[in-house]
């Protein structure tokens, strides 16, 4: 029988993600990792070493040697849009961790980099592989819900310490990452926003910089958020708080759906919808009668390991991706409306500008005079698995 089709892949950024991912793909049958990429050379020896693959220390050069059929940028933010136009313009497929840019002039310019549709243009959007959220999503389309008219998403239990900050030159400025909670932890959740209730139409958001930390970007945000169907939502989130909360609530005319971490996903079902019973309810105060359905949902979903086994499905295989890229300069585009409205304190009429925003971005880096102390002893202990 002729060996099942594998495709090479290689890893641009092998820090703590990447290397992470590197483990990973050697639990998916047809994937092969051939070689890392990473500007620390130390670090592209070392991963390179473990996995007994070829290490390079710049991508150029890495796209120059042909040893791979795909390459996955897991790198500080900002080369996510200038290594994935290069591995595009290789012909290579392309995984990029999220979020795909910084700002939504630069998703453009990368999806617009994506001409030949037959090569795979994948992003990191592993919570997507979540059962809570695919179940909800079912509910939704299949009008379990009826019409959505609330949603709040506290996402605080994104805990991160002054430690965490110093760790990298990258993180938590405006010219190295790009903004803090909304660009490095809230993607996921952002991106969970757009592909199940699509886009606001309004953002308006309070911000805080550097409440927690000593950082010159966002670790707070409470934004509140307008839809065009009436539906209102509010997104709280934080890096500076403990306990933290994540708790999902949907409210639509015919029940609710509460995912909140560990617990499961609680559906509260009105007997008759809310708008019905609304205008035809005999009594003044009672709420419509409802059911509690118990819908039983086992683990997280394969996450990150999900994306990379659809990545190389993908590719092998002709299958239908997970987590498209195009998609992903919604919850960027979403950051940048939160941000935008924060600091200049205003209502963000959405579409958001993309040039308007780039110019604000550009204001923050070079009006930067934040001085950025970096620890580069390793951490006393790898915690890094409990991160997401
Ligand atoms: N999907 C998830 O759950 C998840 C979790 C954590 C981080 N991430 C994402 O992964 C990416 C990397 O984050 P991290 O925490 O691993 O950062 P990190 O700082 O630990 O690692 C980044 C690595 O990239 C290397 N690098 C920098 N510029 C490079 C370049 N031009 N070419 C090659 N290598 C380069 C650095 O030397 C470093 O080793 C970010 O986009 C982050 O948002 C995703």
């Amino acid at each position: 029988m002729a060996a099942a089709k594998k495709a090479k892949l290689a890893i641009v950024g092998v820090g703590n993600m990447g290397s992470n991912h590197c483990a990973t793909v050697g639990s998916i049958s047809n994937l092969e990792l051939v070689a890392v990429c990473d500007t620390d050379r130390e670090r592209a020896d070392e991963i390179a070493a473990k996995h007994d693959v070829q290490a390079f220390y710049s991508h150029k050069d890495l796209l120059k040697a042909k040893v791979a059929d795909a390459v996955m940028v897991a790198t500080p933010h900002y080369d996510h849009t200038t290594i994935g136009i290069d591995v595009l313009k290789a012909g290579l497929h392309l995984l990029v961790e999220k979020p795909i840019s910084v700002h939504k002039a630069d998703c453009q310019k990368l999806i617009r980099a994506h001409k030949n549709k037959k090569q795979v243009f994948s992003a990191m959007f592993n919570q997507r592989t979540d059962p809570h959220y695919i179940k909800l999503k079912e509910l939704i389309e299949g009008g379990e819900l009826g019409k959505i008219t609330r949603i709040n998403w506290i996402i605080t239990n994104w805990f991160r310490s002054q430690r965490y900050y110093d760790s990298g030159g990258w993180r938590a400025t405006w010219g190295g990452e790009g903004g803090g909670v909304l660009l490095n932890q809230c993607p996921h959740q952002l991106d969970l926003m757009t592909w199940l209730f699509g886009e606001p139409e309004t953002v308006r958001a309070d911000i805080a910089i550097g409440k927690y930390h000593k950082i010159e970007v966002e670790d707070e945000v409470t934004a509140y958020l307008t839809y065009k169907s009436g539906a209102t939502g509010i997104f709280i989130t934080s890096t500076g708080e403990a306990p933290g909360t994540n708790r999902l609530e949907v409210t639509g005319t015919r029940g609710k759906v509460i995912i909140e971490k560990g617990s499961g996903l609680e559906f509260v079902r009105n007997e008759i919808p809310m708008d019905e019973f609304c205008k035809t309810s005999e009594k003044s105060f009672a709420p419509p009668p409802r059911w509690n359905i118990n819908i039983p949902i086992k683990g997280h979903g394969d996450q990150h390991k999900g994306i990379l086994q659809n990545f190389a499905d993908a590719i092998t295989k002709g299958a239908k991706l997970i987590a498209p890229a195009e998609e992903g300069i919604k919850s960027v585009e979403l950051a940048n409306a939160m941000l935008y409205s924060g600091i200049q304190d205003v209502k963000v009429k959405m579409p958001l500008s993309a040039p308007a925003y780039q110019k604000h971005l550009k204001k923050l880096i070079d009006n930067s005079t934040f001085v950025k102390k970096t620890v580069t002893k390793k951490a006393a202990s790898d915690d890094f698995a409990s991160s997401f």
